[in-house]
């Protein structure tokens, strides 16, 4: 009885629920790292502030960006790119804090991803009404890693969807603390992000923060 008590407490920490092939969602899996993460995620900002860049197109991005790890995905008028070097302070990007690499492996392991050994961070940060189009991601060497996305904050709409840019999405709820790890059968499948919902979350305020692991080559 105890026991049993016990594992269905363990289990609304972190339920898991496939939502493709390769794709999973793991509700509350990243809450015991939050603490560790939020204070490197601090340590990151300040180096590296968010700013919203600009698509090749010249369309300025809802959302703003930063990044961590030995690269860092930028895009301008030029085209995307990862990138060793920070373009608005001409430094490298701060490197990648120990407690995200171990959430990162963690989470990508439990999706049946061993030994994911992400070398790229993007931090997106998404303020009431922002919003992410429809993409792949596809400016990584290496497909054979998959892509583990953390949420933090204010609830998003997620949409998950197929190989082609016409496949319909499915929606999923992100809460703070959520993690959904893609790779695999499902590694270059299309995804974005619904229009944030106004809100404030109590340890983030009014915004969401998600970071995507990626290993780039
Ligand atoms: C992304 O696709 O880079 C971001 C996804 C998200 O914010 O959940
Ligand atoms: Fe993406």
């Amino acid at each position: 009885m105890t026991r049993d008590l016990f594992e269905a407490v363990a289990d609304v920490r972190h339920s898991r629920e496939a939502i493709a092939d390769g794709a999973v969602l793991l509700r509350g899996f990243a809450r015991p790292f939050e603490s560790d993460v939020i204070a490197a995620l601090h340590g990151i900002i300040v180096r590296a502030p968010f700013r919203r860049m600009f698509t090749p197109g010249g369309h300025q991005m809802s959302v703003a960006m930063t990044n961590c790890g030995s690269v860092g995905w930028v895009t301008d008028r030029t085209g995307y790119r990862y990138d060793g070097i920070d373009p608005n302070s001409g430094q490298p990007w701060p490197s990648m804090p120990a407690a995200f690499l171990k959430l990162a492996a963690q989470a990508a392991a439990e999706g049946g991803f061993e030994g994911f050994a992400p070398d790229a961070c993007l931090v997106n940060c998404y303020e009431p009404a922002a919003r992410m189009s429809l993409h792949q991601d596809k400016d990584e060497r290496d497909f054979t890693a998959p892509i583990v996305s953390v949420s933090l904050g204010l609830p998003a709409i997620f949409l998950f969807g197929g190989p082609k840019r016409a496949d319909k999405p499915h929606r999923y709820r992100l809460a703070h603390g959520d993690v959904v790890v893609w790779g695999g059968p499902s590694r270059l499948f299309f995804h974005g992000v619904a229009p944030l919902a106004d809100g404030q979350h109590a340890l983030m305020g009014r915004q969401r923060i998600n970071l995507t692991f990626r290993k780039t080559r």
